[in-house]
């Protein structure tokens, strides 16, 4: 069935509560203060498959050992991966150690690039890290979807769909840039509200609906 477009006025209420309610809620996140890619890009891919709490032990170590690009591109892969050791999912160190040697090595990029279609292209780098890094350091007007932010979307404007068949996930992705503000700046923001929100109140386990600022306008609130 095709999707509905949301309305103006609905995605306007969206972003002003979401990103009200973030001002307000948010969690003071390292990276959250920098708009530097390399920093980004490491969060983001730790973020993948481990919870916050122990990221932020991990993530600060890491960039004290590697604190750019190219001090990650220079090191030896042993410790690259002895730095990784206890976030799992080894194949993320492996894939960013690579990524950081090709972005370094002569005739390369030199930097990460911005736009998402370009940052899908390196390795280990999917669709929602491509977001996540065009938004989150370059403030680029760009969507993000990952299991979170698909639950929220899913819950708020289409509870039919499934964000595990990949044909409703697409649907998703379609709401998330239905629903994207108009300037960058704004997107930055508004994409870690939704991430927030999921990680603090719209969470998998508990719709914790009385304290959402999207309930009044939410297809599944309780
Ligand atoms: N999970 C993935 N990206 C995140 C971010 N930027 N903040 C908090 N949790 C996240």
């Amino acid at each position: 069935m095709p999707l509905k477009p949301i309305a103006p006025a609905a995605r306007a209420a969206f972003g002003r509560r979401l990103r009200a309610w973030y001002r307000r809620n948010h969690r003071d996140l390292p990276w959250r203060k920098t708009r530097d890619p390399y920093r980004v890009l490491v969060s983001e891919l730790m973020l993948q498959q481990t919870q916050v709490s122990r990221v932020l032990e991990f993530y600060a170590r890491f960039i004290e050992r590697f604190p750019t690009m190219q001090h990650l591109a220079d090191a030896r892969p042993k410790r690259v991966m002895e730095s990784w050791e206890g976030l799992g999912y080894y194949a993320r160190a492996r894939n960013l150690h690579k990524l950081a040697r090709h972005v370094t090595r002569e005739g390369g990029p030199g930097a990460l690039p911005s736009e998402p279609t370009e940052l899908r292209k390196l390795p280990g780098i999917g669709a929602y890290t491509a977001g996540a890094v065009a938004s989150f350091a370059y403030e680029k007007r760009a969507a993000l979807v990952d299991t979170n932010v698909a639950r929220v979307l899913s819950r708020v404007f289409a509870p039919k769909l499934n964000p595990k068949r990949p044909r409703d996930l697409k649907k998703l992705w379609v709401i998330a840039e239905q629903t994207l503000p108009r300037t960058g700046k704004t997107a930055w923001t508004q994409n870690q509200a939704l991430m927030e929100l999921g990680a603090l109140v719209c969470t998998a386990r508990l719709k914790r609906c009385d304290e959402c600022p999207l309930a009044r306008m939410c297809k599944s609130a309780e």
